[in-house]
């Protein structure tokens, strides 16, 4: 039998770094009714038992069956650019540009302000409210404007008194308020940190949260973040649609590929609704390459990483538009089954595979070479990939949009530069 896995393919040469900076909507899928919410309640439970933290499967309760995340979440949040330095008029150009950029019909759809949108202390009566200075309008208005352009606004806050910079109150012992208030104004998203935490475990913190939002009367969005420090990923699908399983990202090369190694230990407690969070993306914030970006929004694609734009999209360079916006990735991101693809194999000097089930009897193949000085040749084994013996695929290069002449038995090989990757999609042939 002819083994064509020696077959080899090309990539665009690494580009200079400096160039390269920032800048779909509506979910794919009807709401699921209100048996298939009951169900995957039920399975959220068995699937989570005997994890720590929350206090054993069996006795758990679900708390988030709010039918959202049957697929990663897409959008964009102020922080990795703007940190503090976020207002109203910021936040409306986002929307603008989401949608004039086509990032919008991509599937960037959730909006969110991060940290630093609130006034630095609760009105008398114990509300929380935007700051006056850099949101005068309001959130309720900044919430109608995003929803006017077709999509949705997400806020912050912290299972703590103070949220991380100190610059507003936390929702610790305020949660049924906030979350009601967050109803109010329209709110679809909340991410919820972890500072100013008092004595009280984060199972029982981020739960209260939880029950507030799902008693809200409004379907939100819960994304957790508490940074893997109790080892979220165990008891974080009970109560939100996505955790934090690492600190905050940097944008390097190292420090990207440390989050996503240290979210790799979680794969198997990723699932429709519920998905870990190696953290926000920083492609286009300009202290990677190119080919570097590139690699960074494949392991998330792969992984099934939320896909939280970070960059300035009001000012988006064409490259930067060109990785967040390849329909083919977010695909691999996006597809129905939801199973986070992980490292399969690793060669020495920094070569690796990783690899994940797709529907359709199909595979997300990456090859990545995370060595500094030579290309290389990198296989993937059909017995790393879970691909049988005797199978023959097709593989879809789908950053070259293009699928390799040919047909490939047993593994697939391909020269992959520096600080590069190279995604495939293995299609089994015949089909
Ligand atoms: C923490 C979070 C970050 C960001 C900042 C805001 O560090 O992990 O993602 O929200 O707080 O202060």
């Amino acid at each position: 039998m002819m083994r064509r896995g020696d077959q080899r393919t090309e990539m665009a040469p690494p580009q200079s770094q400096s160039q390269y900076r920032c800048r779909r909507s509506r979910s794919r899928r009807p709401a699921p009714t209100a048996a298939v919410v009951l169900l995957l309640a039920a399975w959220v439970v068995a699937a989570s038992g005997g994890a720590g933290g929350g206090g054993g499967g069996a006795r758990r309760r679900v708390l988030v069956a709010n039918g959202l995340g049957r697929t990663p979440q897409m959008g964009w949040n102020s922080w990795n650019h703007f940190g503090c330095g976020i207002n109203e008029a910021l936040v409306r150009s986002t929307a603008d540009a989401l949608v004039a950029t086509g990032l919008a019909r991509a599937g960037y759809t959730y909006v969110n302000l991060d940290d630093c949108w609130a006034d630095y202390q609760r009105t008398k009566e114990g509300y929380l409210v935007a700051n006056p200075k850099t949101f005068p309008s309001g959130i309720k208005a900044l919430a109608d404007y995003v929803h006017s352009k077709g999509l949705k606004l997400g806020l912050y806050s912290s299972a703590g008194t103070r949220t991380c910079s100190d610059k507003m109150p936390g929702s610790l012992g305020h949660e049924d308020t906030d979350a009601k208030t967050f109803a109010s104004w329209g709110v679809d998203y909340l991410k919820y940190d972890n500072c100013y935490k008092d004595g009280t475990p984060e199972t029982v913190r981020f739960q209260r949260m939880s029950r507030a939002l799902m008693n809200s009367g409004r379907p939100i969005f819960y994304s957790l973040c508490e940074w893997g420090y109790m080892e979220v990923a165990k008891w974080g699908g009970a109560y939100g649609n996505s955790w934090r399983t690492t600190g905050d990202i940097v944008d390097t090369w190292s420090g990207m590929l440390a989050n996503i190694d240290r979210n790799d230990a979680y794969a198997r407690y990723a699932r429709p609704g519920g998905w870990n969070d190696p953290d926000m993306l920083e492609v286009g914030n300009g202290r990677m390459t190119y080919n570097e970006y590139v690699v960074h929004f494949s392991l998330w694609a792969i992984a099934k990483a939320p896909l939280i734009i970070g960059c300035d999209v009001t000012s988006v360079f064409r490259e930067t538009l060109g990785i967040l916006s390849n329909a083919e990735v977010i695909a691999i991101n996006q597809d129905r089954m939801g199973v986070q693809g992980s490292k399969v194999r690793t060669y020495g000097n920094g070569l690796e595979v990783w690899a994940g089930q797709l529907s359709g009897h199909r595979k997300a193949v990456l090859l990545l070479n995370r060595g500094a000085s030579r290309p290389a040749s990198i296989a993937a084994a059909w017995r790393d990939v879970g691909i049988r013996r005797r199978v023959t695929v097709e593989a879809r290069d789908v950053w070259k949009h293009e699928t390799l002449p040919g047909k490939f038995t047993g593994s697939l090989t391909a020269v992959v530069e520096p600080h590069s990757c190279k995604l495939f999609v293995l299609t089994p042939f015949p089909r």
